[in-house]
């Protein structure tokens, strides 16, 4: 069996693994890149579904080099946000929304109005309401085209921590423990991360056309594996990807390490 077989034999979502984040970023940024210009032609706009946390910001880097050097424009571009800590306003130096900005959006060309995610303002009564319109602002865009995807050590995507159904939509949600713990550093204290977040479903994530989630370093490999060689359970919310037709797997080597082809002794592969 070489090591190709090895992956189909035991990998439910197709896998690639790079280099490095950056050649992984490099990669998908210029998919994304075909995808804007193909929708510039047909004089339709290309929806994106976005992530935050330290994963993506390689792909970030890679849209603004894009945008300065090649002329790359973001006009014809609306985002869609997964997640925002709920309780931060967008001033909040947290505040996903102020990390778009920060890792994004201040150094492209889209136009404000084209930028969505959940408020983390949103009065508790009208927190339903909210997330209804999230889910409806999405689906009247023509939904989303192509998601970006980070995994925490849960297995969560978006906020969806374990429990989440498949069938979820945009909601507020009690982050787990590890989440918070992970977020600590940022917020100086565990006790200062928020306890809510509001997120897109799981059931909102797999309406995208198109997935690639994302993942590096060693010690996302033990999730990586559970979400790509396990059972599609509730418990780890990133294996229900898959079950849709196109999501894929970019990860670096040392997130890869967990993966049966990397771990099957080399008399097994050869
Ligand atoms: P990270 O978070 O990119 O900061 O590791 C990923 C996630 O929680 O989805």
């Amino acid at each position: 069996m070489n090591r190709r077989s090895a992956a189909e034999a035991y990998e439910k979502v197709p896998t690639s693994i790079f280099e490095s984040s950056s050649a992984a970023a490099a990669s998908l940024a210029k998919e994304v890149r075909e995808l804007i210009e193909a929708r510039n032609k047909e004089g339709k706009p290309a929806i994106l579904g976005l992530a935050t946390g330290s994963t993506p910001v390689p792909f970030y880097r890679e849209l603004i080099r894009l945008h300065r050097e090649e002329g790359l424009s973001f006009k014809n571009v609306i985002t869609f946000n997964l997640d925002e800590y709920y309780g931060l306003g967008s001033d909040h130096p947290e505040s996903y929304y102020r990390f778009m900005c920060d890792q994004l959006f201040d150094h492209i060309d889209i136009p404000k109005e084209n930028i969505h995610l959940p408020s983390g303002t949103v009065p508790g009564d009208q927190v339903f309401e909210h997330c209804r319109q999230y889910e409806e602002m999405i689906d009247a865009a023509g939904g989303v085209d192509f998601q970006i995807l980070g995994i925490g050590r849960t297995g969560h995507i978006g906020f969806n921590e374990p429990g989440s159904s498949r069938e979820s939509l945009t909601r507020r949600i009690t982050l787990d423990r590890i989440t918070r713990q992970d977020a600590a550093a940022d917020f100086r204290g565990e006790e200062n991360v928020p306890r809510f977040a509001i997120t897109m479903g799981v059931g909102t994530i797999l309406r995208a056309k198109q997935i690639v989630l994302m993942a590096w370093g060693e010690n996302k490999a033990g999730v990586v594996a559970r979400a790509v060689e396990g059972p599609v359970t509730d418990a780890v919310s990133a294996s229900f990807l898959q079950d849709h037709e196109t999501a894929r797997f970019f990860i670096d080597q040392a997130a890869s390490r967990e993966l049966t082809r990397i771990k099957l002794p080399c008399w097994w592969v050869r």
